[in-house]
């Protein structure tokens, strides 16, 4: 049996369940210990079976259960100790821990939106802020870098219908990785994005509002997510120990490498700038190298390789 992250203790939060149960699932069967820090909430985050995360850990040989909110910093603090004393270190965290409440920008929900935000980003924020401090001392103690991975998603990246919330705060998750590569990079540690493609409890609640979505839901019910958990696995362990600041999505037995923005045309405006008419000529030239204003609906809409 390959076990190539035996000795190496994880966080995996929203492990109790969908992709993160996957993922947990999968680090354990390698060999790795895991703790799973999960608050039972719905789709939307509303309380709905609180003790998930310890059921689900008292089934999974080698994983410990923490009931609780990640965007509460005790919860936070509490998983890297209950790695630490049951599994001697905290090497790997997996930010997956997220949840869904859509409305149009047009019918803002503040509510919503902190909520969405609080959990999607700020909650992966807790767990970097506790965690790290103990990453870089093991290192410093002799011991292999470890390794971040955030469950982001292609909404951050081309936009959703009513998704304000969760693609402004997947976005954001997007950037914190880039900066926690750039801040552990002298520590070795990795931080590295991963877009999934996999059925879940989302997928299968997903409306449709016409027959292209219907399509859209028959093809992505049919994703297993055990290649995202592959992948991310993957990318905590020691063969992915020069990866790091990286985009990469799964869709069944598809990997994507996905481009981050980068400048694609320079032009240069003369001293003291172009009226609108002259910008306007200017803008001709970029034109060709817009992006298109689709959804991951049209971008994705081939049938999965399964
Ligand atoms: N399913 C997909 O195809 C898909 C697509 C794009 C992105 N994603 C991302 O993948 C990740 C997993 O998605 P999923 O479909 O498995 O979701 P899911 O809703 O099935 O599972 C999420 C888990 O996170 C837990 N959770 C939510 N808020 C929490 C909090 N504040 N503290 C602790 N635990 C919390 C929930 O209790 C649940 O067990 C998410 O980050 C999601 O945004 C999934």
């Amino acid at each position: 049996m390959s076990e190539e992250l035996r000795g190496r203790s994880a966080i995996v939060t929203g492990g109790a369940r969908g992709i993160g149960l996957v993922i947990a699932t999968e680090l354990t069967r390698l060999g790795a210990k895991v703790v799973i820090v999960d608050s039972g909430v719905t789709i939307g985050g509303a309380s709905e079976s609180p003790d998930l995360a310890l059921r689900v850990a008292a089934s999974l040989p080698g994983a410990v259960g923490l009931a609780g909110d990640i965007a509460d910093e005790a919860v936070a603090q509490s998983a890297v100790r209950l790695a630490q004393e049951q599994f001697g270190a905290v090497d790997i965290l997996v930010n997956n821990a997220a949840i869904i409440r859509d409305g149009f920008v047009f019918k803002a929900n503040l509510e919503a939106w902190d909520a969405v935000i609080r959990t999607n980003l700020s909650g992966a924020f807790r767990l970097i802020a506790a965690a790290t401090p103990a990453m870089r001392d093991q290192v410093k103690a002799g011991r292999a870098p470890g390794a971040i991975v955030n469950l982001v998603s292609t909404a951050a990246i081309y936009g959703n219908f009513g998704q304000a919330a969760y693609a402004a705060a997947k976005g954001g998750l997007i950037a914190l990785t880039r900066v926690a590569a750039h801040d552990l990079a002298r520590s070795g540690i990795t931080s590295n994005a991963v877009i999934p493609f996999g059925a879940t409890r989302v997928t299968e609640s997903i409306q449709p509002a016409n027959e292209a979505q219907a399509a859209y839901k028959a093809k992505a019910l049919e994703v297993s997510p055990v290649y995202v958990a592959q992948l991310v696995s993957f990318l905590v362990s020691a063969a992915a120990a020069h990866i790091n600041g990286q985009l990469i999505g799964a869709r069944g037995r598809e990997l994507f490498l996905f481009s981050q923005a980068r400048p694609v045309m320079t032009q240069r405006v003369p001293v003291g700038g172009l009226d609108i008419a002259a910008m306007a000529a200017a803008m001709k030239g970029f034109e060709t190298h817009f992006t298109d204003l689709v959804t991951d609906l049209e971008v994705f809409s081939a049938d999965p390789v399964l």
